[in-house]
């Protein structure tokens, strides 16, 4: 197996998955101007895949500047999973991680994401058909044996393959397996490291990462990194070769590797404090000069130009997912509530460049 989680440097410091957020512009943007030592796709509704919606396919685009990349998948029915598993592999993901700790109403409450936690058994019954998947993948099989996928959708996925520059699949020589992770929460209503974790170490994923709060916590209350320490204490005794990764609250690279190293994970994701902020992998602070800002400025013009090229030649295109970055770069900038409200109200980057312009952030 190509297993590139024990090529990181440790303690490793990523980029989490981030439904609406990590698609392929910021990723492309995250890695250009910082150094994620891994990066996460938005996560993907494996059912859908099975349905054939293309449009899920947008959230697995991704170029070779963002590896290593691993695609996050959801859902509830292993034999999807087992099939998605297939497509991640042969779009050329560096590894496949299974969601199980999104608490969203539509999530959770359908039995996807954080609802497995009440459902252990399918949960093991998912790890297990995820595994399979990359190991038919191994073995020869590709999105055209799959039941679920129609020669169209397949038609697709190759195409993307092809996309992210790599070889037609009928050129490869040699498959590799890539490896199989979880990302979880401590627990449903209350943690639960000795029942849930445990149950999710003794399946063996190559990584589990852990957010530091339970479903009912949802984002509440501040990340519990003791008890993260407990899912590492616990891995230890049970003499585990899972790679422990730690998640809640990292606001900076600095930060990340001082919790690492106190907490004794092997690394650690940053979610939320890299929105906005494409150099949280490298710098530490923020700055309020207008230098600084004028070059958020610049690259938040640069991110809505790339959505563009991304996505506008795509079906039912629209500028909406970008609008939300826009603002986010330019938080505390002087007079940020007038330049946001001109630039939600944006829809192209043509657009974004007059309003920048005409507060003097662009050089
Ligand atoms: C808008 C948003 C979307 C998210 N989407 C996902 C997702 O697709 N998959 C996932 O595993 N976690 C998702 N998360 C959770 C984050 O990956 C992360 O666990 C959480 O934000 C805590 O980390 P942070 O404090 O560094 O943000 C999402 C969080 C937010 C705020």
């Amino acid at each position: 197996m190509t297993n590139f989680w024990q090529n990181l440097p440790q303690p490793f410091v990523g980029m989490a998955p981030m439904d609406g957020v990590t698609d392929q512009p910021l990723r492309h943007i995250l890695c250009k101007y910082s150094s994620p030592d891994l990066i996460f796709t938005e996560f993907v509704n494996v059912e859908g895949l099975c349905h054939n919606a293309k449009q899920l396919l947008r959230p697995l685009l991704y170029d070779g500047s963002q590896r290593p990349i691993v695609a996050q998948l959801y859902g509830k029915t292993p034999e999807s999973f087992r099939q998605a598993a297939i497509l991640v592999a042969q779009l050329g993901f560096d590894g496949v991680d299974i969601n199980m700790g999104c608490p969203a109403k539509s999530v959770a409450g359908a039995g996807s994401g954080a609802g497995l936690i009440k459902n252990p058994q399918l949960a093991l019954q998912i790890i297990k058909a995820v595994k399979k998947g990359v190991s038919d993948w191994q073995n020869g099989l590709s999105c055209s044996d799959c039941t679920d996928f129609s020669s169209d959708f397949c038609k697709q996925v190759e195409k993307q393959r092809q996309q992210a520059g790599l070889q037609p699949i009928k050129e490869i020589k040699q498959r590799s397996s890539i490896p199989v992770s979880i990302k979880t929460r401590l627990g449903h209503d209350s943690k639960d490291v000795g029942g849930w974790i445990k149950l999710l170490l003794e399946a063996k994923p190559t990584a589990l990462t852990v957010h530091g709060r339970t479903l009912k916590q949802a984002y509440k209350g501040k990340a519990d990194w003791e008890a993260i320490f407990q899912v590492v204490a616990l891995a230890k005794e049970m003499n585990s070769d899972t790679l422990i990764v730690g998640n809640g609250d990292v606001q900076s690279r600095t930060e990340g590797i001082r919790a690492a190293q106190k907490h004794q994970v092997n690394g650690v994701l940053i979610g939320r404090a890299a929105q906005g902020n494409p150099f949280v992998f490298d710098k530490d602070t923020f700055t309020t000069s207008s230098t600084f800002h004028k070059q958020l400025a610049t690259i938040a013009l640069e991110h809505a130009q790339l959505f563009e090229e991304t996505f506008s030649t795509q079906e039912k295109y629209s500028f909406l997912p970008v609008r939300k970055h826009l603002a986010w770069y330019i938080k505390g900038f002087p007079q940020a509530s007038q330049i946001r409200q001109q630039l939600v109200q944006t829809n192209s980057s043509k657009e974004v460049e007059k309003v920048l312009s005409a507060y003097g952030l662009l050089n």
